[in-house]
This record gives structure tokens, C-alpha cells and sequence, in this order.
């Protein structure tokens, strides 16, 4: 977490996006497994419904984009990775997935009834933009949601691999400053943010996912399907790998089952 001055946005956005087109198989073969558990959290908050169009922003493998179309809406998946475009077409052969940026969407003014982005503000290399963008996309009355994870302290998942490797790793590695992970988590900070882009009688929820990993699986999801944190780990020596994995085999052994 950097202070914005401080931040390459054009680095970090590059960095983000090599990272995620190199691992949108092990992505969604781990994650999307637990941020499609929101789907439907996220798809009632813009009462997604038949004949509606929908963008999904920042989609991945598209799941979210495929609960929309199941709801008989009209739905398009965007991200910036090709390789996380590629992996949603072939999941969901029958709906439209393209490379966009969230920042900076292709679409014309008032082309959507609703827009949604599921666990990717936090990856966003400058969020207020893409929430200008979602703004701009939709329709007068139009609908626009998001959802992020809430701070490690409230999210096993998330702390348990966190709190591993900030035991025994060395965190000065060489990534690029990246802008605040947790800034959304905030429901103050997500009303203040969405109001100031136009967006009028914002409400904020709480949605619990569970993941149900090995310990062994919760490695190789950190390996396989993370950009950042597979940064970090991949930057550290033996030893505090060794030291970091016994730890997390320790506390993991003890948090079968793990709300988000
Ligand atoms: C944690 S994944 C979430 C994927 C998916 N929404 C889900 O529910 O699992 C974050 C995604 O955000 C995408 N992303 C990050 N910044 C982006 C941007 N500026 N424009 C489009 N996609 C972006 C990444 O490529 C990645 O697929």
C-alpha cells in the first residue's frame, strides 16, 4: 500500500496486466470458484433481469457475466488480460467476452441498464476512472455495483496467507507501488467515491463466500493464480518459503472451512 503520489500508475497497470493474462488458468481453476459465490449478491443489487444489458467489468473467467445471461439479460464480459478473455469464452461459449480497459471503456455513452465488477476495484490501477467510466456506459436510472474484499483482519482467506508470509517474508521485493488495496472496504469511503462520480442513493452490503481449499490447494492457488502475491512469493529464498508454508499449514489446519 503506497500513498497516491508515490504510485506508477502506467507501472502497476502493466505490471497487473501481465500478471493476470500469465495466470488466468490457475485463477480459474482456485478463486473464481469463491468470487462467483457473490454473483447473485451482485447481480440483485442492479435487479438484473430478462432483456437487460449488462457489462461486466474487469470479468475474469466470466462467471459473473454468465449469471447475468442465465437471468435471460443480455450480457458482455470485459478485462483487460487476454488470456482471462480467452478462459471466459471457453467456459461460456454463448456470450460475448472482449478485451477492454476498465479505465477507459470502448462502449458508447448509455449503452447499459446496469454494470457490475466483482472483486476487481481493488486490482484497478486508478479505480476512480473506471467508476467514471461505469457512469458514463450507463443508461439515465442505470445501475452500477462492485464488490471487494473487506479488510485481511475480517477475511481468514485472505489472513491466513497474509499473515504467513508477512511472519517470515521479506516484503521489500521489487513490484511496482500499488494503490491502496483495501480503500473500498470502507463503506464511507465506497459512498463518498461513487457520489462525487454521480452516482445517487448509494447502499452498501455484506456478502459471505467460503473457500474450501486444501492447504496444499491454497499454495498452489497463491502460485498459480495471484499476481502480487505470486510476486512477493516468488521473490523470497528457500528458507522463509519453507518457513511461511510450515505456518501456513499450521493455521490453515486449524480454519477448515473460511468466510470472506
Ligand atoms: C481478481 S480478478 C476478478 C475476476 C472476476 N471478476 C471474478 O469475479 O472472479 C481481477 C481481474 O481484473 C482484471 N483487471 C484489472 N484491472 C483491469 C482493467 N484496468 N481493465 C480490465 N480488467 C482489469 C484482471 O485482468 C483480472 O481478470
Amino acid at each position: 500500500m503506497s500513498d497516491s503520489q508515490s504510485i506508477d500508475f502506467e507501472a502497476y497497470r502493466k505490471f497487473e496486466q501481465k500478471g493476470w493474462s500469465e495466470v488466468a488458468s490457475g485463477y480459474s481453476s482456485y478463486h473464481a470458484a469463491i468470487t462467483a459465490q457473490a454473483a447473485d449478491a451482485l447481480l440483485d443489487a442492479v435487479s438484473v433481469g430478462p432483456g437487460m444489458d449488462i457489462l461486466d467489468v474487469a470479468c475474469g473467467p466470466g462467471a459473473i457475466a454468465a449469471a447475468a445471461a442465465a437471468r435471460g439479460a443480455k450480457a458482455i464480459g470485459v478485462d483487460f488480460a487476454e488470456s482471462m478473455i480467452a478462459e471466459a469464452k471457453r467456459r461460456y461459449p454463448d456470450i460475448e467476452f472482449k478485451a477492454d480497459d476498465a479505465e477507459s471503456l470502448s462502449f458508447d455513452d448509455s449503452t447499459f441498464d446496469a454494470v457490475v465488477c466483482n472483486f476487481a476495484m481493488l486490482h484497478i490501477a486508478e479505480p476512480d476512472k473506471a467508476i467514471a467510466e461505469a457512469f458514463r456506459v450507463l443508461r439515465p436510472g442505470g445501475r452500477y455495483a462492485f464488490t471487494t474484499w473487506q479488510t485481511p483482519d475480517k477475511v481468514q482467506y485472505l489472513s491466513v496467507v497474509t499473515g504467513a508470509v508477512m511472519a517470515h517474508g521479506n516484503l521489500d521485493v521489487d513490484v511496482p507501488a500499488a494503490p491502496p488495496p483495501f480503500r473500498f472496504s470502507d463503506p464511507e469511503e465506497a459512498k463518498r467515491t461513487l457520489t462525487s462520480c454521480g452516482f445517487a442513493a448509494v447502499t452498501t452490503g455484506e456478502v459471505t463466500c467460503y473457500a474450501k481449499n486444501t492447504v496444499d490447494e491454497l499454495i498452489e492457488s497463491l502460485y498459480s493464480g495471484t499476481v502480487r502475491s505470486k510476486a512477493i512469493a516468488e521473490a523470497q529464498t528457500p528458507r522463509r518459503v519453507r518457513k511461511f508454508m510450515q505456518l501456513l499449514r499450521r493455521t490453515r489446519s486449524h480454519s477448515p472451512r473460511m468466510a470472506s
